[in-house]
């Protein structure tokens, strides 16, 4: 028998953990804004910036002087191209062609300082999610063996963090290629639903050591069984729509990336396909069965207090798509979807495993 986890070293993995969730939606929020503002190519290149740890606030930084030094793989925007310095030097008075290679991943040569900097707060924020991650690990490791599967789900997030960390690269090499934008995002949802489920298990045991375990919250198997299968469909049919909703923005994507960001938007709605109907559609299918989890949850605290946020929620969703929709796109409204979206996410997959625990529980502490 192993010994149980003190209540102080559970106390301290959720607090990591819920550090960890709330970096998750500011990457998310990051993320957003970057696309908003069309911030997404800010460092042309990864993991530095215009070949800088910190990246540059002026121009003259970005930009081939004499008698200026120079570090190996720093980079200039030079005849509307990219150059990287070929090794470390100091400029004389005439440029020399070859101290420098062209940067031949894409051919986006602006420095705007202000995409650079949104852009580079955005990486700031992803890798400081790894920190509390990587400290989640070691405590939960140190466990490994009474809770192997904390332990399978961690080294999951950490493998997904490295893939969206290598895909952040992808995306800036490609020059933001519309679909694998969706990739990288629905990466950071799974990130978001895997921390999820193990900030609700850990928090489990963290109220059972704490004497607030979830038996003490009433309830018969049936309702709880029937809120389960509820929450676990929202889940699939949230899962649809999200995917529904990436293939709208990839259309939005193309028109941003063809006409430009800070545009007009008169007449983009109507040269989107009836992807963007099929999306509107099923959100009142989401609405009814969200309304329809309110109705069953009641009597059930926390799951019926969670279902009320999520049908709020998607009320939202549905008013700013609504907006996005009758209203030719607003910049503004495009982050605040994403973030709503992903505040649903991570309710529904969190009261679907609270549900299953109170599912569990009664079972156990049932004296048949
Ligand atoms: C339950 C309700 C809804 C949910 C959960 C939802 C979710 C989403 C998601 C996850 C995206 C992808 C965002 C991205 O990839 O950055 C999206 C995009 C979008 N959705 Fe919704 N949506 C909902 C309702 C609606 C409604 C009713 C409309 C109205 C037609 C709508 C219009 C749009 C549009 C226009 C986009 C593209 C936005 C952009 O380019 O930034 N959504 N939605």
């Amino acid at each position: 028998m192993y010994p149980p986890p003190s209540t102080l070293w559970t106390f301290l993995l959720r607090r990591l953990l819920q550090i960890s969730l709330v970096l998750t939606f500011l990457v998310i929020t990051a993320g957003s804004i970057v696309r908003m503002t069309g911030s997404g190519m800010g460092c042309p290149d990864w993991p530095k910036c215009f070949g800088l740890v910190i990246p540059p606030t002026q121009i003259s930084q970005v930009t081939w002087n004499s008698n200026k030094f120079f570090n190996k793989g720093q980079m200039i925007i030079y005849d509307n191209k990219l150059l990287v310095a070929k090794e470390s030097f100091l400029t004389d008075n005439n440029f020399v062609s070859s101290k420098w290679k062209n940067y031949d991943r894409h051919d986006y040569s602006i420095f705007n300082p202000i995409h650079t900097w949104i852009e580079y707060i955005n990486r700031l924020i992803g890798a400081l999610l790894g920190v509390p991650i990587l400290l989640s690990s070691i405590f939960i490791f140190f466990r490994f063996r009474s809770h192997p599967r904390w332990s399978l789900t961690i080294i999951a997030v950490l493998l997904m963090l490295c893939l969206e960390a290598w895909l952040g690269k992808v995306v800036v090499d490609g020059n933001l290629i519309p679909h694998q934008i969706t990739i990288h995002l629905v990466g950071a949802f799974i990130i978001l639903g895997l921390l999820a489920l193990l900030y609700r298990s850990v928090s489990s045991e963290w109220e059972t050591h704490a004497f607030l375990a979830e038996r003490k919250i009433h309830g018969i198997l049936d309702t709880r069984q029937k809120v389960y299968r509820v929450f676990i469909l929202l889940g699939l049919l949230m899962g649809i729509q999200i995917v529904l909703g990436t293939q709208v923005r990839e259309e939005v994507d193309v028109l941003m990336k063809s006409l430009g960001v800070n545009v007009s938007r008169d007449g983009w709605v109507d040269q989107l396909s009836s992807m963007v109907l099929v999306h509107r559609s099923f959100s009142l299918l989401i609405i009814a069965f969200s309304y329809y989890l309110m109705r069953i949850s009641k009597g059930l605290a926390g799951l019926h207090f969670r279902a009320g946020i999520i049908f709020i929620v998607f009320i939202l969703q549905a008013l700013l798509g609504a907006l996005m929709f009758y209203f030719d796109i607003p910049k503004i409204i495009q982050p605040i979807h994403i973030i709503l979206s992903s505040i649903s996410w991570f309710l529904i997959i969190d009261g679907a495993f609270k549900s299953w625990l109170m599912i569990r529980d009664f079972k156990f502490s049932s004296p048949d």
